[in-house]
Formats: C-alpha cells, structure tokens, sequence
C-alpha cells in the first residue's frame, strides 16, 4: 500500500543490512511515520508485546523474521536450545492471536527439516519471506471473495452507497498487505463501487482511530470515525448494510476471537438482521481448539491502557490520564464471538459459514 505516494508493507528484510527487520511503528501511527529497526529475538519480542506491530497476521509474520534473527545471534551456534527458547519467548508476546505461534513453529519446522544444504538464517529467511508472500497473497484473495458481497449490496441498493461498518485494525497494517477486513472494501473501492465505511474508535488503543482512519483515508475511501458504542444505533437506523471485522483466532466451531467490542457489534448485527463476515486467512484458524469460547485464550493487558489516552498536542504523542488517580482498570483485550452470530468467514480459499463442517473442509482443501 501507498503511504505518501510510496510502496510500503509492514515488514521487511533491510536489504543493505540482511541483520536488521524494518517495521513501520505503528504505535507513532498517523502522527508520524516512523520506522523501527529489530536486530535481536528481544526487539522482536517488545515489538509484539508493546504493539509497535501488532494485527494477527504482523504479529505472526514479526515472529518468523525473530526466529531468523535469532539463527544470526552468535548463542545460537554456542546454545542447542537457544532456538527454543528463542521460540518460546517470541510465542509469548502475545496469546490471543494464533498466528504468531503457527509462523514461529512454521520456520522452526524448515529449520528442523533441512535438507537443501543451506545455512540455518538462509532457510530461516527463506521461511519469514515465504510467510509474508503467503499472507499477502491469503489477502488479496480475501478481497476478491469478498467483493462479491459489496457488489451484491450495491446492486440490491441501485449503486446507493453501501456502509460498511468495521471494527478495530484488521487492515494492510495487521497484515503484510490489502488487510483482511478491508482487502474487500480496497477491491470495491478500486472497482468505483459507491461505499462508505464506519469505523470504531477501538478503545483503548485506538487502532480504528489512529489506524484504520489513517489507510482508509490515505487510499481515499471515504469513512467516518464513531465511538465503540455508536454501531448498534446505527444499524437500528439502517446506516448498516454489512459488518466486516477481523480474526486473532477462529476455532474449529467457527467462534471468532477478535478485538474487544467485536461480540457487541455481532449481537447488534443479529438483533438487526445485518450480515456480520469475519474475514480471515487460514492461517487464523486454530484446528486444535475445538470451542472457541471456552478455549481460545484472552488477553489481558495493562488497566493502563485504559486509565490514559494517547493522542498528538504540540506537536509531539502526548499521555493523559481521564479518571481520578489510582482508578482500578480491567483490559480484557479481546472477546470471542459465538459462531452462531457470524453470517460466515470470508477466507482466502472461499466463504463458508462458521461451522466445524466447512471449516473442515477448508482443511481438506475443498473450496466453498
Ligand atoms: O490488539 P491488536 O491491534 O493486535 O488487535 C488486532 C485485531 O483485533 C484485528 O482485528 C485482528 O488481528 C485481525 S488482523 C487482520
């Protein structure tokens, strides 16, 4: 994607300097753009942690390319279990999103595997790169699947805009690039479909504030910025046609976990009879959990995050605190959508409902 008229993914290899990842650090994001430099399996690991990275797909990409640096760190010709616990700390970042510990444990198996004579940060490489490819390409093909649905909506509504509602960061800045929940709406977009989508401030980090404002509106699709609580009166208006959100972890019966908030807008969605996609690559998807509600694990981060808000004054990131001093705050930082709420699952290989029969099938390869 475009950022000032140049190219940009989320990460990349330093090409002068093959011992240093670049990422766009997004906790600076849309007040300056800033890219930040990781040369060790702990820059990697705070990087995730702290959200300078941060959406299913990133996170699980930055873990790769920390299973790479760390075939560059001198302890790992020194340490036979230096890979490991290299792995184990970059997979504990962050728990809710599947893909970190899937991209980790998929460049530990091609190390493990090697039988091309190449040096272990070759292969490694190799891997990181392979992912991203992969996760672009899953995006992409998100986006055609998912277009579909915005041209059905903007033929039922005589080229009438169609109003996309949108919760969180599930954009190229969560991915490598196109994004999950917008690759659709970028198609759409590009195709000259009239659309106009809503997007959740996403407290308290503000990823659809600081984020999703920021791409939507640099690639001039036109949106507006609404609180976390506004969707449900929208949609009793009728300003809704269709929710499209994210996925950190689907499980194996098609329940979502997704950002806080998600669960309250698909209630809203059913309650109002509006079609609510959650927009996925497989690599999002944990077959090993059987029922997403009592196994996927939840997050919980700092009440900080919620004590204070984070914005631009003076021209620099200023933190306020906005309740009394000592206030007792609870960060649960994503909730888990039943899959019975979820119209369907719009993936790289095809829409499907949310159900252990078709997501099975994804599995098998049978397309939708
Ligand atoms: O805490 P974040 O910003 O990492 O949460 C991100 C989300 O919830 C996204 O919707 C999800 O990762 C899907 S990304 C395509």
């Amino acid at each position: 994607m475009k950022i000032n008229g140049k190219n940009y993914q989320t990460i990349w290899l330093d090409e002068d300097d093959r011992g240093i990842v670049r990422v766009i650090d997004q906790q600076k994001l849309p007040f300056f753009l800033e890219i930040k430099d990781l040369r060790t399996v702990d820059d990697v690991f705070y990087a995730i942690r702290n959200m300078t990275v941060r959406g299913a797909p990133l996170i699980g990409a930055a873990g790769a390319f920390g299973i790479y640096l760390a075939t560059l760190d001198p302890a790992f010709r020194k340490d036979n279990k230096f890979i490991e616990k290299a792995a184990g700390l970059l997979i504990s970042a962050r728990p809710t999103a599947v893909n970190l510990a899937w991209a980790v444990n998929f460049v530990l198996e091609r190390l493990k595997k090697n039988n091309s004579g190449s040096t272990a940060p070759e292969i490694a490489l190799k891997a990181a790169l392979d992912i991203c490819e992969t996760e672009k390409e899953n995006c992409r093909r998100i986006g055609v699947h998912g277009l579909a649905l915005i041209e059905k909506l903007s033929r039922e509504k005589n080229g009438k805009p169609v109003n996309i509602l949108t919760h969180c960061n599930a954009g190229w800045l969560a991915c490598i690039d196109y994004g999950t929940a917008t690759a659709p709406i970028y198609m759409a977009y590009d195709r000259g479909i009239s659309l106009h989508v809503w997007v959740d401030e996403t407290r308290p980090a503000n990823q659809g504030a600081r984020l999703t404002v920021f791409e939507l509106g640099s690639y001039g699709v036109p949106c507006t910025l609404i609180t976390d609580n506004c969707g449900g009166h929208l949609m009793q208006q009728k300003e809704v046609d269709i929710v499209i959100v994210g996925s950190d972890r689907t499980a194996r019966n098609g329940d979502s976990a997704n950002k806080i908030g998600t669960y309250l807008k698909a209630l809203a969605a059913w309650d109002n009879g509006i079609s609510f996609y959650v927009a996925l690559p497989t690599t999002s998807i944990d077959p090993g959990i059987a029922d997403g509600m009592k196994e996927i694990p939840v997050e919980l981060r700092s009440g900080n995050e919620v004590t204070t808000v984070s914005g631009f004054a003076e021209g620099r990131i200023q933190q306020v605190r906005i309740c009394p001093e000592n206030t007792v705050a609870m960060n649960w930082s994503f909730d888990v959508t039943p899959a019975r709420l979820i119209t369907g699952l719009i993936t790289e290989k095809g829409i499907c409902r949310a159900s252990e029969e078709d997501i099975t099938d994804l599995f098998s390869d049978k397309q939708k």
